[in-house]
């Protein structure tokens, strides 16, 4: 059982993902921590993110532990565990630059697929990112495309803000900036054949896991 949900930066499907993948008994992964991942390398290599074959060359000799248990999360890149790191927003504000590097998504999707076939003893995973439905895992049984309007997006964010790291224009520029650099991938966020697109601008985040966990469940009575 694969179940692919994808969506924009602050539309909630992380967590929205990780709760389906508890909620299940499944396991989860979030490829969105593999760019990070890459771009936290990248940049402690001191290489210059502009070069693409340089970062290409980092994204094939990384080595990447990435858990798929959705109750304990972390990352280890290169032995050095980088969980908390890759959330940092130095990273935040490049990694569109690597996931716009065609070399390093063949990479990391091969090892994204490779994720989800070591999970399909276990009874499956539910995968969260950009282009999991129309790249990564075409054939997953359930393919979501979660989306929220901009203003919910911010206040979904609004840790952030209330900790006074941003102001309320960066945080709108960024979500801007950000949908236009995810934008330049031409297969993000497109709906795909059968998707189901949920809008959860007016929805909990129970609420969103417990539409796509019917869904997931008819999906496997249906199989
Ligand atoms: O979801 P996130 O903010 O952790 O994603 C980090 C970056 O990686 C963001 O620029 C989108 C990109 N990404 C991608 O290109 N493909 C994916 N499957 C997941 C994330």
């Amino acid at each position: 059982m694969i179940i692919a949900v994808d969506g924009p930066s602050g539309s909630g499907k992380s967590s929205t993902a990780r709760g389906v993948a508890s909620r299940l008994g499944l396991r989860f992964l979030d490829t969105g921590a593999t760019y990070r991942a890459v771009t936290w390398s990248a940049m402690e290599h001191g290489l210059d993110l502009d070069d693409p074959a340089a970062v290409a060359e980092r994204a094939r000799e990384l080595r990447l532990e990435i858990s798929t248990d959705p109750t304990r999360q972390f990352v280890i890149a290169d032995g050095t565990d980088v969980t908390t790191a890759i959330r940092e927003p130095r990273i935040s504000e490049s990694v569109s630059k690597i996931a716009t590097n065609l070399d390093v998504r063949k990479e990391l999707i091969r090892r994204q697929r490779a994720v989800i076939d070591a999970a399909q003893p276990s009874g499956g995973i539910v995968v969260e990112g950009r282009d999991i439905a129309t790249v990564v895992a075409t054939d997953a049984e359930l393919k979501v495309l979660l989306t929220a309007d901009q203003d919910a997006r911010m206040a979904r964010r609004g840790a952030e803000l209330a900790a006074g790291s941003v102001t309320a224009e960066q945080l709108r520029d960024q979500i801007v900036r950000r949908d236009a650099d995810d934008a330049t991938v031409s297969e993000f966020q497109v709906a795909s054949d059968g998707a189901v697109t949920i809008d959860s601008t007016h929805l909990s985040l129970e609420e969103v896991i417990d539409v796509i966990s019917r869904l997931a469940k008819e999906a496997e009575a249906a199989r």
